[in-house]
């Protein structure tokens, strides 16, 4: 069933667990996303990235979620993840994606809330719901290093800004840099999460708050975040791993199995993930 983000991550919010939102890059990640939530009686957001448009189109994109969300009776959003410019944020709209990101994190705060205002007047009287970022989720090693935390290039979120720019904004869901970044990490170690500053925050926000980066952050880590008012844990690179884990254990035959090993990959971490983000883990 097709929705927007609205009714389900108020309600993580309101019960402590973090919905998924894997970002699926084809057919294949798309259906394997949707199969393991509807087995798992569990909604998803089935998120597709700007960054990812030479890969498939958002046209394409648009059409496999819809029918993969449709083809299913658990609620599934379908999200335009890190959408970078308003004409690719109207175009997802028109579509039909349900949910839409406009990440204007590396702009100045004012930049930022204009630019958000402008996707939220957009996207409300159609029924979508809008996720923005504050503060900056920057890379991790694969993508390259700038300043900041840890080697990466994020700016952790302050509760002053995000307060200020849910008010000023009317987001729904709001993206906030605690201590994770895209990709993976140098020597595969866990980021540091700093969970009084997600403390302070959840408490001071009411709005749904989003994890990017969820990739190699540790389980411990994202249980924590989802019981302690992360309601949308983004993650992308671990479905890759998880792919090419399966393929170099089952070490498949032809093309067919191949496809058959990458979707089982992903499905395995898919599901490792639910029982993370759930309040009654361990
Ligand atoms: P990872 O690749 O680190 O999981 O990040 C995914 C993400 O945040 C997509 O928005």
């Amino acid at each position: 069933m097709l929705v927007n983000s609205k009714e389900i991550l108020l309600d993580a919010k309101k019960n402590n667990y973090g919905v998924p939102a894997p970002d699926f890059l084809d057919l294949d990640s798309a259906r394997t996303f949707v199969e393991v939530a509807e087995e798992y009686n569990r909604p998803i957001i089935l998120s597709f990235a700007q960054a990812h448009r030479n890969i498939i189109s958002l046209e394409e994109a648009a059409i496999i979620g819809k029918f993969m969300a449709e083809s299913v009776k658990v609620p599934i959003v379908l999200h335009l993840d890190h959408g970078e410019d308003i004409e690719y944020i109207k175009r997802a709209i028109d579509l039909g994606f349900t949910s839409v990101m406009i990440d204007a994190s590396m702009d100045n705060f004012e930049e930022n809330v204009r630019k958000t205002k402008e996707v939220v007047e957009l996207a409300h009287p159609k029924g979508i719901t809008v996720e923005a970022e504050i503060g900056h989720v920057g890379q991790g090693e694969i993508v390259g290093q700038g300043e900041g935390q840890s080697g990466t290039s994020s700016i952790y979120t302050t509760v002053e800004e995000a307060v200020s720019f849910v008010k000023q904004t009317g987001v729904d869901s709001l993206a906030v840099s605690i201590g994770t970044s895209h990709g993976i990490y140098k020597g595969n170690k866990n980021p540091e999460i700093n969970f009084e500053r997600l403390n302070e925050l959840a408490k001071a926000i009411e709005a749904p708050l989003v994890l990017h980066g969820g990739s190699g952050t540790g389980d411990d880590n994202l249980h924590r975040c989802a019981i302690e008012g992360i309601s949308k844990i983004n993650v992308f690179t671990d479905f890759l791993v998880g792919a090419m884990k399966e393929i170099n254990e089952v070490k498949p035959a032809d093309f067919i199995a191949l496809k058959k090993a990458s979707n089982e990959g992903m499905a395995k971490i898919l599901r490792h993930y639910f029982k993370v983000f759930s309040r009654d883990y361990k």
